[in-house]
């Protein structure tokens, strides 16, 4: 509904730290942890009606009602399953339609038709999820002292898979409130900052040899790891993203009909789509204007543009004479920094401008892309048995993102983490920081 108060949650959560250190989570926070993981998700579809639970807007994105079973049957599929001994399904078809990619899990329903599904209704994909959570809670409340490690580890992993759903559910409602012409906001708008952009400095690092990747006991994915070393030459970050502001001069410069600045693939999709602004942008009369989840307001100029596409970044970088940063550069910059910034949390739903020193909101706000190719780390091994689907399987064709956005749950991100979409995509909140080499000497 129109006009519905943004959350303001600051609260610190007592369980984040057991969602970040899996070996020292106890019963209690296990339970805590998935009610609030569980709460939240359900907060986030209060602002829906009932028909944007069931609409899809384009192939990539799935209808908030496919969210709400898929991470259930998560839950229901590689815990209750496998370790409540006689489970029955609540539906034994929701084990098809629910089944987002796992091959080895069975049969699926085809992913852009999910938003034909008018049954299971809402209520009952509630019902479904009402049910397991009982199921679960039960489990964990009747679990043998000493806590069976593996249903540890598949609901820490459920539960942060529910927290990148969560972050999907708003990006695709999102693209399903820009497509309609009543265009709908999610939330009352945020405040238009009245700051302008801090100056971009250089923040130089030094070369060397460096370590890489997840170590510890604490949480992580698969493709964060193994920890290994990688060589990087002496470069430079940029002390914050680049503005709106400062993607204006590249738009007024030619920079979308100019293809000496695109990658190959890049110019192929700027002709054949069209690109003449970054996603839900729009010009009325003589002013560039932005689909937000706060509806449609002016482009303003001070904060970080966003829903760039990797190509778009790559050539707004060239234009500039610097370069994308590789997601080991990014790592570097940002390993030593605390993990704060402008999370889902926040309640604005949407990047805010850098106001201070230092590299400015490294992480949350806007994802930042990287010139990495998504792959595995040497010595990669995906987790056993069909979880090992996760990421994997993925690894081709598709670059790296890091660092977390005003979307993201702050206890879902760390400084190893790697999100990954295809170079044409745009609809992750997702922008750009800029980097260079530094010469030595
Ligand atoms: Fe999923």
């Amino acid at each position: 509904m129109m006009g519905a108060t943004p959350r303001r949650r600051t609260r610190r959560r007592p369980w984040r730290e057991a969602m970040e250190g899996t070996a020292q989570l106890t019963r209690n926070q296990a339970q805590v942890a998935y009610r609030d993981v569980r709460r939240t998700t359900l907060g986030l579809c209060e602002p829906l009606e009932i028909e944007d639970h069931v609409v899809q807007s384009m192939p990539d994105a799935s209808p908030p009602k496919w969210h709400l079973g898929h991470t259930t049957w998560f839950f229901e599929t590689f815990i209750l399953a496998e370790f409540v001994p006689g489970y029955r399904p609540v539906h034994s078809l929701y084990r098809v339609l629910f089944n987002s990619y796992y091959v080895t899990v069975g049969e699926r329903h085809p992913r852009p038709e999910r938003g034909l599904l008018s049954r299971p209704s809402l209520g009952e994909v509630l019902d479904y999820r009402h049910r397991v959570d009982e199921s679960i809670l039960e489990l964990l409340a009747t679990m043998q002292a000493g806590f069976h490690p593996e249903i540890v580890r598949r609901l820490v992993l459920g539960l942060h898979h529910e927290q990148q759903h969560q972050e999907l559910l708003l990006m695709d409602t999102k693209h399903l409130f820009s497509v309609n012409p009543l265009r709908p906001a999610y939330q009352r708008a945020p405040a238009a900052s009245r700051a302008a952009a801090t100056n971009q400095r250089w923040v130089e690092f030094p070369g060397g040899v460096h370590e890489f990747g997840h170590a510890g006991d604490g949480f992580a994915y698969d493709n964060e790891m193994p920890r290994h070393r990688v060589v990087l030459e002496p470069f430079a970050l940029a002390s914050r993203c680049v503005t709106n502001g400062e993607y204006l001069e590249f738009m007024a410069d030619g920079g979308y009909e100019r293809p000496e600045l695109w990658l190959y693939d890049g110019w192929g999709t700027v002709e054949h789509a069209g690109w003449r602004a970054p996603l839900y942008w729009e010009r009325i009369d003589a002013d560039w204007h932005q689909f937000t989840l706060g509806g449609l307001r002016r482009v303003d100029p001070a904060e970080p543009v966003v829903h760039l596409s990797f190509f778009e970044a790559d050539a707004y970088a060239r234009w500039r004479e610097c370069r994308l940063p590789s997601e080991f550069e990014w790592e570097q910059a940002a390993g030593a920094l605390p993990r704060r910034g402008n999370f889902q949390e926040s309640g604005t739903l949407h990047p805010v401008p850098a106001s201070g020193t230092g590299l400015e909101h490294i992480f949350g706000n806007v994802w930042e892309l990287t010139r990495s190719d998504y792959a595995p780390y040497p010595g990669y091994r995906p987790l056993q048995g069909a979880l090992g689907e996760y990421n994997g399987k993925f690894m081709s064709g598709q670059l790296v993102q890091r660092g977390g956005s005003c979307l993201t749950p702050a206890s879902h991100i760390r400084a190893t983490y790697r999100n990954f979409f295809y170079p044409h995509q745009r609809w992750n909140f997702q922008g750009v920081r800029l980097a260079r080499d530094v010469r030595e000497g």
